[in-house]
This record gives C-alpha cells, sequence and structure tokens, in this order.
C-alpha cells in the first residue's frame, strides 16, 4: 500500500514543520500549505488521505478549508487545530463534519494517533458495507432513522406541538441549537399531516448566496437576468398544496424578508422578471438556530415577519438540557450503525457513558450520532471503552474540578451552566471515592441523599447507570 499522504496547513512555519516532521517519522508522505489559498490550490492538483489544517490562517481560513473538502472530496478526513477554542468554533467544526479538532497546545503523538485514526475510518469506511460516497450514506441514513428518540419531558412537550400543529395548516417557527433537530421536526410536521403526500420543499436560505435566493424561492422567467436562458419556477411553486420548510430563516436578507412577509400574508406572488401574479396554496415552516429575537433587536430580521413566522413557536432544547434522552439515543445510534455494518451491536462501558453525561455536546445529537458512527467502525471489541474517546473527551476528563480557562473567552460564557457542570464533575468524583454508595458521596458532598437523588434525577442521570 503506497505511504498515506496528508496535507498540513498552517501559518505558523515552526509549528508546520514541527507536525510534518512528526508525522514523516511514521511513514506518512506529507505536503505543507501556509494558508487556505495554498491549501486550496494543492487539493486540487492532487489527492490526500487525511488534511490537518490550523483555524486561524491569513486569507482562507480552516473552516473554509474544511468546507471545500466536505463539498468536493467529502471522504477526506479533516482535522482542525484552534488555539481559540470558542463554543462558536467547536459547533462550526461538527457541523462541517470535521473528523474532530485538538486544542492547542497539543501533544505531537496525540495528532499522529488521530491521523492514524482518521485513515482506518476512511480506509475501512470504503471498504465496508457503507460502500458508496458519505452523501448516499447520509441520505439513505436520514431516510431509515426518520424516527425522533426521547422521552424526556422537554421531548414530551414537543412531541405535544408536533401533534397538534399536524392538524393545522398553521405556520410554525422551530428554534433550537445546531443539530438538535430541528429539521426532523418539521419532516415529522409535515408527513403527519394531510398534506403528507403532497411536495416537501426544504430549502437552506444559509446555503444559497442572496443573489441566487431571490430565483430559487421565486422562481424566474425568461431573460430575467443574465443566465435565466429558460423559465423556471422557483420552491413556492414547487410546494403547492404540500410543505415549503425555510431553514436557516434567520440568514435570509432583508430585501429578500419583504418578499416572503407578503408570500405569508398573500400566498402570493410573482417570478424573478415576471408580471403574472402566481397563487399557491402552502404550509410554511421555518427554522433557525439564532436568537431570532435578539436579531430582530439589532435590525437583521423584519419584527412584522417575525411575528407572522412565530405563530407557534416550537423550542428544541439543547441535548445537554435533556441528558435522560442520552441513554436510548446512544442504544439507537449504535444499533443503526452496527446493523448497518452486520455487525454485533456494540456496548459503552460505564465510564464512557459517565463522560458521556458530563460532556456538553455542542453539536447536540449530530455530534453525538457522528460519533457513533465513527467509533462503530473503529473499535474492535463489543464495547466502547474511555480511551476509545477522541482527545477533545479526555481532555476534558483530565480537568480537575476548578480548572479555569487561562484567559476568559472573549464570547463570555454561562456562569449557570459552567457552575452546574462543575458541580457535576464533583459529585462524579464523590460517587467514584464512595465506589457508588449514594449516601455516602452524599456525605463526602456535605449534602443529604435525597439532595444527591434529586441532583442525579434533575440532570437525567439514571440511577442505574452508577
Ligand atoms: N431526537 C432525535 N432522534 C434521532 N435522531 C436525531 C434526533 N435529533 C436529531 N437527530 C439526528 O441528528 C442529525 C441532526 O438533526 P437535524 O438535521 O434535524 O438538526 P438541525 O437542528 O436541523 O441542525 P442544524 O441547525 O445544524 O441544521 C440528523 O441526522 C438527525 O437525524
Ligand atoms: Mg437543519
Amino acid at each position: 500500500m503506497n505511504p498515506a499522504s496528508v496535507l498540513v496547513v498552517d501559518d505558523s512555519e515552526v509549528i508546520r514543520k514541527g507536525i510534518a516532521e512528526k508525522l514523516s517519522s511514521f511513514g506518512f508522505d506529507v505536503s505543507e500549505a501556509a494558508d487556505g489559498d495554498e491549501a486550496l490550490m494543492l487539493a486540487r492538483s492532487a489527492k490526500f488521505d487525511v488534511v490537518i489544517s490550523d483555524i486561524v490562517l491569513p486569507k482562507v481560513d480552516g473552516i473554509k478549508v474544511l468546507k471545500f473538502f466536505r463539498e468536493n472530496c467529502p471522504d477526506v478526513p479533516v482535522i482542525l487545530i484552534t488555539g481559540h477554542a470558542t463554543l462558536e468554533t467547536a459547533i462550526e467544526a461538527i457541523r462541517e463534519r470535521a473528523f474532530d479538532y485538538l486544542l492547542k497546545p497539543f501533544d505531537l503523538s496525540e495528532l499522529v494517533n488521530l491521523t492514524k485514526e482518521a485513515l482506518a475510518y476512511t480506509r475501512e469506511k470504503g471498504n465496508g458495507s457503507f460502500n458508496k460516497s458519505s452523501k448516499n450514506v447520509k441520505i439513505e441514513h436520514q431516510l431509515e432513522l426518520g424516527e425522533i428518540i426521547g422521552s424526556s419531558p422537554a421531548m414530551q412537550e414537543v412531541y405535544k406541538k408536533i401533534a397538534k400543529v399536524s392538524r393545522t395548516d398553521c405556520t410554525v417557527l422551530i428554534q433550537g441549537e445546531s443539530g438538535t433537530g430541528k429539521e426532523l421536526i418539521a419532516r415529522a410536521i409535515h408527513f403527519n399531516s394531510k398534506r403528507k403526500d403532497k411536495p416537501w420543499i426544504p430549502i437552506n436560505c444559509g446555503a444559497i448566496p442572496g443573489e441566487l435566493l431571490e430565483s430559487e424561492l421565486f422562481g424566474h422567467e425568461k431573460g430575467a437576468f443574465t443566465h435565466a436562458f429558460r423559465s423556471r419556477p422557483g420552491r413556492f411553486e414547487l410546494a403547492h398544496k404540500g410543505t415549503i420548510f425555510l431553514d436557516e430563516i434567520g440568514e435570509m436578507p432583508l430585501a429578500l424578508q419583504v418578499k416572503l412577509l407578503r408570500v405569508i400574508q398573500e400566498r402570493s406572488f410573482e417570478r424573478v422578471g415576471g408580471l403574472k401574479t402566481i397563487k399557491v396554496n402552502i404550509r410554511i415552516i421555518a427554522a433557525t438556530n439564532t436568537d431570532l429575537e435578539s436579531l430582530v433587536k439589532k435590525g437583521g430580521f423584519r419584527e412584522d415577519l417575525f411575528y407572522r413566522l412565530n405563530v407557534v413557536p416550537i423550542e428544541v432544547p439543547p441535548l445537554r438540557d435533556r441528558l435522560e434522552d442520552l441513554e436510548p439515543l446512544i442504544v439507537h445510534f449504535l444499533t443503526y450503525f452496527c446493523k448497518s455494518r452486520d455487525l454485533p451491536v456494540k456496548e459503552v462501558s460505564p465510564e464512557v457513558m459517565n463522560c458521556f453525561y458530563e460532556y456538553n455536546w455542542p453539536g447536540n445529537v449530530r455530534e453525538l450520532e457522528n460519533l457513533i458512527e465513527r467509533l462503530v467502525i473503529l473499535v474492535e471489541g463489543d464495547e466502547i471503552k474511555l480511551e476509545d474517546l477522541p482527545p477533545r473527551f479526555k481532555s476534558r476528563k483530565e480537568l480537575l474540578p476548578g480548572d479555569l480557562p487561562a484567559e476568559f473567552p472573549s464570547t463570555g460564557i454561562s456562569l449557570k451552566a459552567e457552575v452546574e457542570k462543575y458541580e457535576t464533575q464533583l459529585i462524579f468524583k464523590a460517587l467514584k471515592k464512595a465506589n457508588g454508595v449514594k449516601s455516602e458521596a452524599a456525605r463526602l458532598l456535605g449534602i443529604n441523599r435525597t439532595t444527591l437523588l434529586e441532583k442525579l434525577r434533575r440532570r437525567g442521570i439514571p440511577l442505574s447507570s452508577i
């Protein structure tokens, strides 16, 4: 087998050379790029097995490098390195399906291990029963995994709302962090409604540049703009009698927001460059992971449109606030990914489970799903152990309670959430010290047993898992 080729992208020569030398000594064939531009140029002319990129780079940054690979070479794993680990970069990395991210400073042997892991993952993925492009896997997956898992009180509220709004045609606004399942919920509403046999038309307003978005939504007439060689209906027309799902609505340019408002009010519009008014019968569901109300205050979103969309709001809570759902979700994904590869269903060790309860899941259910898929492919035995987890879990484990970041994050923190996390760590440590005996753990913590049980219950930690 040829040596695996790795592209290392970092603007700091010292770091780049250090990584390159280390990887070469392990037999990798290493290419280097000093910025994102150079990386993209190399990527167009050569094939790489793994990419390692710093996030902060001059001109084209690491997230753009990642996006380029996801779009053009979806099977190449990209490992990101960051010195500024804000929640946003972590979310973005997971959202764009980075293989993993490492925080600076890191141990070079940790990076070598991660590179080997990434390589094994793609080789295995390419050889196994998933012998398709990752896009196919994802689509097939979504079709089979349409089910919404979780029975926490918060999700039960969501189910109640889905049931209620499915019987009506009212406009729904789904809000929640990235990866919480907003699209899954929108689909559930459509496919449980009387429109279920009619079109389901999703459109991601954040992924299409403003000037194209208008003609995507409203269609255009021949000659309306330079490349409009023939007339084309837009998504609103295609959704006639069915449902249109306006994803990432917060990204819609203000100029288009006015036109959308009219569609909501009158259910009519004109194609770009057209004179004829087109009437449609559509149900509108919108979703966003930005706080629309504060966007309204900042002038980035029209207030009247917000109220028109927010007829029935559905808030999808982040995974860290409904830890009761963690275990059923893990079982669900383990079963799905193992069965689709004809493997016996793996289990996670109690230590891994505890580690998952402590983690704050910035990428929510999507992050969990990607992680389980990767572990199913990489872990040989029947049990997933602590050492199988990627570094971001380990470095958290090694943090002593009370460790504070060297610098206060410029994006700010949630004091309540941080204190909760600190408390959770102390509770786990006390339980470990007390060998799982809860009354003893309570004594060590200086609280009474019922308070401890209440704290565990509130965090959704099943008492049987301790
Ligand atoms: N409750 C759940 N049960 C099962 N799978 C889930 C659940 N929630 C999310 N998922 C899965 O997690 C992934 C992300 O979900 P989805 O795309 O609906 O999230 P989203 O909120 O739209 O994210 P984004 O804001 O990033 O677009 C999907 O593959 C989905 O199938
Ligand atoms: Mg989505």
